[in-house]
């Protein structure tokens, strides 16, 4: 029998390193962390307590090879292990969805802290997984989420997140025309991390292979789904309520002026992610004459 600390942490150790050597020589940054969050996945346990494990298996080694290999192929390490981190939330990912990022949590921030009425409404419009849906049911019980997309492979995601909580999943391009006139003015929180990448960025292979092209680009200026979301939340907010919108680190400008442009808003606010970076804007609904 092995000892935690004994022989078979010591070869759990070299293998975690052997692995970070490998994925730092693929040009990943993390590679140390995802070396160890892939150890954790394959021995069936959390990152903390990894070093906690006295003998990993037999059938660990060959495992594990096989997911650096994968990580140094640079396939996303959400896609190796199945989920990705949200918020409190473990969401179910994989091929065909966009992974959440971290970024996005800062919208989620302010959305958390609007003050909302009893039984709010609240739509996340391109939803993908359901992340901001999803957090934001969990933070408010009493509300009705409506989370819309119009990818059938994102929504398959979307329903498994979803399941068992009170968001209603909605195929549907937000771009349509005259969409769902029932929410009319009934809107009391709208949150919306559309595609906005302009066309012909350049990207990390995670992202340029990995992350569908249509929850990446947003057309040549990155504007073409914000600009009907913009319409949307000035046709679905009730009078005072509130908007975020995510946008390109490039286009905090145009998404301003999309929204003090409209005409319908007042309070257009840009705001920066936790990295400093412009990330997406915010507006309040004025009153209807
Ligand atoms: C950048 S991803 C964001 C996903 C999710 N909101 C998040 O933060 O992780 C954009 C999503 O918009 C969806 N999408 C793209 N164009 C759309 C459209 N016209 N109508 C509805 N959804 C759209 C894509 O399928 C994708 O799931």
């Amino acid at each position: 029998m092995t000892r935690p600390g004994g022989e078979g942490a010591t070869d759990l150790r070299r293998a975690i390193q052997t692995a970070a050597d490998s994925l730092a020589a693929a040009g990943i940054d993390s590679a140390r962390t995802d070396a160890e969050l892939l150890a954790a996945h394959v021995a069936g346990t959390d990152r903390g307590r990894l070093m906690l494990i006295d003998d990993p298996g037999e059938t660990f080694q060959e495992a594990f090879d096989e997911l650096i290999a994968a990580r140094s192929r640079r396939v996303p390490l959400q896609h190796l292990v199945g989920t990705a981190a949200f918020g409190p939330l473990l969401l179910a990912v994989g091929p065909g969805v966009f992974i959440p990022r971290p970024e996005t949590e800062s919208l989620l921030e302010w959305a958390l802290a609007q003050a909302l009425p009893q039984d709010p409404v609240i739509v996340d419009l391109c939803t993908g997984s359901g992340a901001l849906a999803l957090a934001l049911a969990a933070h408010r019980p009493d509300a009705r989420v409506i989370a819309i997309d119009d990818s059938a492979a994102a929504l398959q995601y979307t329903r498994r997140n979803a399941a068992g909580t009170q968001v209603e999943v909605l195929a549907a391009d937000v771009t349509t025309p005259g969409l769902l006139p029932e929410l009319d003015g009934k809107v009391d929180l709208l949150v919306a991390n559309p595609p906005y990448i302009p066309a012909g960025a350049e990207l990390d292979p995670e992202v340029a292979e990995h992350d569908p092209a249509h929850a990446l680009f947003g057309g040549a200026d990155g504007m073409e789904v914000i600009g009907p979301i913009v319409g949307l939340a000035a046709r679905w907010l009730r009078d005072g309520a509130g908007c975020a919108v995510e946008h390109d680190d490039t286009t905090s400008e145009q998404t301003v002026a999309m929204f003090t442009d409209n005409g319908s808003f007042a309070s257009v606010v840009p705001h920066r992610d936790l990295a400093g970076r412009p990330r997406f804007v915010t507006a309040i609904r004025i009153a209807r004459s």
